[in-house]
């Protein structure tokens, strides 16, 4: 069983931030939960909107760089998991590499960092009550509340600490390509025509899955691309 040292904090700049100072010796699993997140991160540079009764949280943990394709896996894999456990007839998929969507639109966003010695930082963002005005983003959002899941930002970080350990002891079994599995049955998308953004331009293919590095698998001509980063976007099938 994980023993995590689970912190709970009333205002933070960034809970991904805060919890780098409690990583300072090796050894530890902490988990940090901010009540008010004011300089939320999000990934490629943009900021979190962290709304009030929304869940921020980041959770610090040892591993070999060379795994962190996994650990987004199971990161993800586990929102999932608890998400549709609240409702098993809602709408969810995971969004590469790491977005969840409830009924197709974000409810839940990741940015793993590094942190000092051999941790790797895994902060979650998850709208709980409210979400942002989508007008003002890149992609549409909702909230648990307003799909009619109720729970509590607490309640929440608690099923996902639970779950997100029976990954992790899959992960150090060596179930890999099981949970790799079990993620792209969960993705949105797999199989048809997706367009990635990336900073040097957008490349459009078809979406083939992940590789071991949880790298996304883009058919482009024939050639299947392995692509690190970037910001996936569905393309609507004609009728
Ligand atoms: C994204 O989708 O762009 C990633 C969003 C990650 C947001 C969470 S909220 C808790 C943790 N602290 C941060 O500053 N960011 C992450």
């Amino acid at each position: 069983m994980i023993n995590w040292q689970i912190i709970t904090l009333g205002k933070v700049g960034s809970t991904n931030d805060e919890i780098k100072k409690y990583c300072t010796e090796k050894g530890k699993y902490v988990v940090l939960r901010a009540i008010k997140q004011t300089s939320g991160r999000g990934r490629r540079g943009r900021s979190w909107c962290s709304m009030e009764g929304n869940l921020f949280f980041s959770l610090a943990l040892e591993m070999p760089l060379s795994k962190l394709g996994m650990l987004v896996v199971i990161a993800s894999l586990s929102l999932h998991q608890v998400i549709k456990n609240l409702n098993s007839q809602a709408e969810v998929k995971l969004k590469w590499p790491n977005d969840v969507l409830l009924d197709g639109a974000k409810v839940s966003g990741m940015l793993l960092e590094k942190g000092q010695l051999d941790y790797i930082i895994v902060g979650i963002g998850v709208n709980i009550a409210k979400h942002p005005d989508n007008a003002e983003m890149l992609y549409p959002t909702t909230s648990l509340q307003e799909a009619g899941i109720h729970i509590t930002a607490e309640e929440f970080m608690a099923q996902y600490l639970q779950k997100f350990e029976q990954n992790m002891e899959l992960l150090q079994a060596g179930k890999d390509d099981i949970l790799r599995n079990q993620w792209l049955k969960c993705a949105k998308g797999v199989g048809e025509k997706i367009a990635v953004r990336q900073e040097e331009g957008e490349q459009s293919g078809i979406f083939r899955g992940i590789d071991e590095n949880a790298h996304l698998l883009l058919e482009k001509e024939n050639e299947i691309c392995h692509i690190r980063v970037g910001d996936v976007f569905y393309i609507e099938k004609e009728i």
